[in-house]
């Protein structure tokens, strides 16, 4: 039996996570609250908070999985992208564990955890998984691309966002609202009850898979400042059709380029992944079209969409397979690519 701890520290979520043999048994994570009052990620703070939970949640992860940790094989850890002070934990943590226990260390490309979060197998669970090649939209909170995947680590990036990403989309217009950090989940429930028709906004204009939602936000901004000089009271008496319009806004500019891709490149296997995969719009407008144009999609249930280590275990997982190790001189990076 092959036994990985996975460990997950980009950004404000710390998380370990135990798989045997391609299942995972136990997915800790522990989110940080201490953001909310900055409406975004205060790097810092974070870094902080993930010096704090690594012990407590790896221990856990271990404890509920009822093994011991001689039984681990091998540590798989976020390398990058995302906030180095947060990354340098998760990487510090790893490098002792892999020292004191004599197990193989292995780095994870967080983009490349969250596509293969559509390969998590749980305990008693039946699950479908895409077959290769298949097309990825990735959307969280520092991502929006579209990617091909031929096999476990061979993905080429087809698309991607050439300023903020689609949850940040969501995140700042939310804050404009004055509505709390992370807003996406917010603007989705207050969307349910909205006219996703009565308000419209620009929409980028940008050529090939590539993606853009900075003029959103400030097209969003203006409109509201616009409005609340005749009514200062124009957020409130119009909450939810704000979200709803707003949301429908993202989630078409998100669709126009995953439709683009997938007629390009003719892949009907599409998987999504990321937290903003969670959007009940997004997963409506997917589903609509995967019965218009025969695709079959693969959402990873809300644990393994959000950050999570069950995704760095199941990428550890497949590297350990192929042999793919680092060393004790490897560092984290705040910015990468696939
Ligand atoms: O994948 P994730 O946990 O972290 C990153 O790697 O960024 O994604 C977090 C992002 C946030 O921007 C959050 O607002 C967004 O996912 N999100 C949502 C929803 N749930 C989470 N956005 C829209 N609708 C949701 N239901």
């Amino acid at each position: 039996m092959t036994v990985i701890l996975g460990i997950e520290s980009s950004c404000d979520d710390t998380s370990a996570a135990i798989l045997k043999d391609g299942i995972v048994y136990t997915n800790v994570i522990a989110s940080q609250q201490v953001h909310e009052a900055y409406g975004g990620v205060v790097p810092e703070l974070a870094s902080r908070a993930h010096q704090q939970n690594i012990i407590p949640v790896v221990s856990e992860a271990i404890k509920k999985a009822n093994i011991e940790i001689k039984d681990i094989d091998a540590i798989a850890f976020t390398r990058g992208p995302g906030l180095l002070g947060s990354l340098l934990v998760g990487t510090s943590f790893a490098k002792g564990f892999s020292i004191a226990n004599n197990i193989p260390l292995i780095e994870v490309n967080h983009l490349q955890a969250h596509i293969l979060a559509n390969f998590i197998k749980e305990p008693g669970v039946e699950s479908h998984h895409p077959k290769f090649p298949f097309l990825t939209l990735l959307v969280s909170g520092g991502n929006s691309q579209l990617i091909i995947v031929r096999d476990y680590l061979d993905m080429e990036m087809i698309g991607q966002t050439i300023d903020d990403a689609a949850g940040e989309a969501f995140d700042k217009c939310a804050k404009v609202m004055g509505l709390t950090y992370p807003g996406g989940p917010i603007v989705d429930r207050l969307a349910q009850e909205g006219n996703a028709e009565r308000f419209t906004f620009n929409k980028p204009q940008i050529k090939g898979l590539n993606y853009s939602f900075s003029g959103l936000k400030t097209s969003f901004l203006y409109f509201l400042r616009d409005e609340l000089k005749t009514n200062p009271h124009f957020i409130q008496e119009n909450l939810n059709d704000l979200c709803a319009s707003l949301q429908k806004t993202i989630v078409d500019v998100l669709m126009a380029k995953l439709k683009k891709a997938a007629k390009e490149t003719g892949i009907k296997q599409i998987a999504v992944a990321g937290g903003v995969s969670a959007n009940s719009a997004l997963q409506k407008a997917i589903h609509e079209e995967a019965a218009r144009s025969n695709w079959e999609v693969f959402i990873p249930r809300l644990g393994f969409s959000l950050d999570n280590a069950g995704m760095v275990a199941v990428t550890g997982y497949y590297k350990y397979l192929a042999g793919e190790f680092v060393g004790l001189n490897t560092t984290p990076y705040a910015r990468t690519t696939l």
